[in-house]
């Protein structure tokens, strides 16, 4: 494993453990998944090296954080803890009981970052960052984060805080790079961090699905990069990542993270459906792409241009007419 050079009072390891897949029924892996396997994934993760564990309070409405505590128990205080919480009604007070009660729900006494979700549209964050700095101050709180933050806001966050605003979480891939617009740069110059988020583009860069096989569940029947057009222009990229996979005896899934990672300001936090995975992505932290291979894979992700946003809507809404007339034909 390899980690983050900069100073955080405990290391962060540059591949984390995303956990919205516990015990969220939006990702459908069942009830010996949230049972069982979500906690061997955790364990598996400890002793691969594995530091960064991020969940938040929205995930499973609380579940993820109950899983990841209990998975995580005496550990919970060497490793560094990402929560998140979700701003409606961001009012400071607000903040601190619900900073509180992610807390109660992962078992911790100490939360070494709390991210703020997504930013409110409707309420600027100097009241989200009086509740964050109380949480500070009672030593509950380490490090704050954003998610979902433009680069404008970031920094407007950072001025509410009056102190570093350590980390952004964002979508960030070979299938999505529209951090590298500004995002990027900003961490790069002023030693924060990106936290990826989506980094395997929710298993499309793996290379198992096409438009023959598409995953099922609700949150990948709801995400454009699943449309059959965009599963065919992802081809060449696909095709870019098994040519590097080869040259290493790696996987598609495993370049795709060393690409992101190679960066020294980029962590990334995939999800796992099983323990497999997750010793499959911590093993790619160790992954030294060479400058052609980072050039190719990089060529190869400017050559996909899938269709997004609005777009895609009227699509993605015949996809699932189309697959629940499927589904009632076979009932
Ligand atoms: N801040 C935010 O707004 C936000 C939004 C989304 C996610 N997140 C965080 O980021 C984490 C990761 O993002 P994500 O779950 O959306 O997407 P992801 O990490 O890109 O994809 C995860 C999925 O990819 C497949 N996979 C994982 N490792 C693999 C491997 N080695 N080989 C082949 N397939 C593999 C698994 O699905 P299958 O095996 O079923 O194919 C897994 O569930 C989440 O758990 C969450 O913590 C944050």
């Amino acid at each position: 494993m390899r980690y983050l050079d900069i100073d955080t009072a405990k290391k962060v390891s540059k591949i984390g453990l995303g956990t919205w897949q516990f015990g969220s029924r939006e990702w459908g892996y069942g009830d010996a998944y949230a049972g069982s396997e979500a906690k061997a994934i955790v364990r598996r993760a400890l002793e691969l090296g594995i530091t960064l564990f991020d969940t938040a309070e929205i995930y499973g409405f609380g579940r993820s954080e109950r899983i990841l505590g209990e998975a995580l128990g005496d550990d919970l205080g060497s490793i560094f803890l990402a929560t998140k919480i979700l701003p409606v009604m961001p009012i400071a007070p607000v903040v601190e009981q619900r900073g509180v009660a992610s807390a109660a729900r992962l078992g911790a006494r100490h939360i070494d970052l709390y991210q703020v979700h997504q930013p409110n549209p409707a309420v600027r964050d100097g009241t989200i960052m009086r509740g964050m700095r109380a949480l500070q101050r009672t030593g509950l709180v380490g490090e704050v984060g954003v998610s979902n933050y433009s680069l404008r806001r970031w920094i407007a966050a950072e001025d509410a805080l009056g102190s570093r605003v350590l980390s952004n979480q964002v979508k960030y891939s070979l299938a999505w790079r529209q951090p590298e617009r500004d995002l990027v740069p900003y961490a790069q110059a002023h030693g924060r961090v990106i936290i990826a988020y989506s980094p395997l583009a929710q298993g499309l860069l793996s290379g198992r699905y096409d438009k023959d096989n598409r995953p099922a569940n609700s949150v990948r029947a709801g995400n454009s990069m699943f449309l059959p057009e965009n599963l065919d222009r992802a081809a060449g990229l696909i095709t870019s990542l098994r040519e590097v996979a080869d040259a290493h005896s790696a996987t598609p899934a495993q370049i795709a993270l060393a690409w992101l990672v190679r960066n020294p300001v980029v962590v990334a936090i995939p999800g796992a459906s099983s323990v497999a995975q997750v010793e499959s992505n911590a093993a790619a932290a160790d992954i030294d792409l060479t400058d052609e291979e980072y050039r190719a894979l990089t060529e190869a992700a400017d050559g996909f241009q899938p269709v997004t946003g609005l777009a895609a809507a009227p699509r993605l809404a015949r996809v699932r007419v189309r697959a629940r007339a499927r589904t009632r034909k076979k009932r």
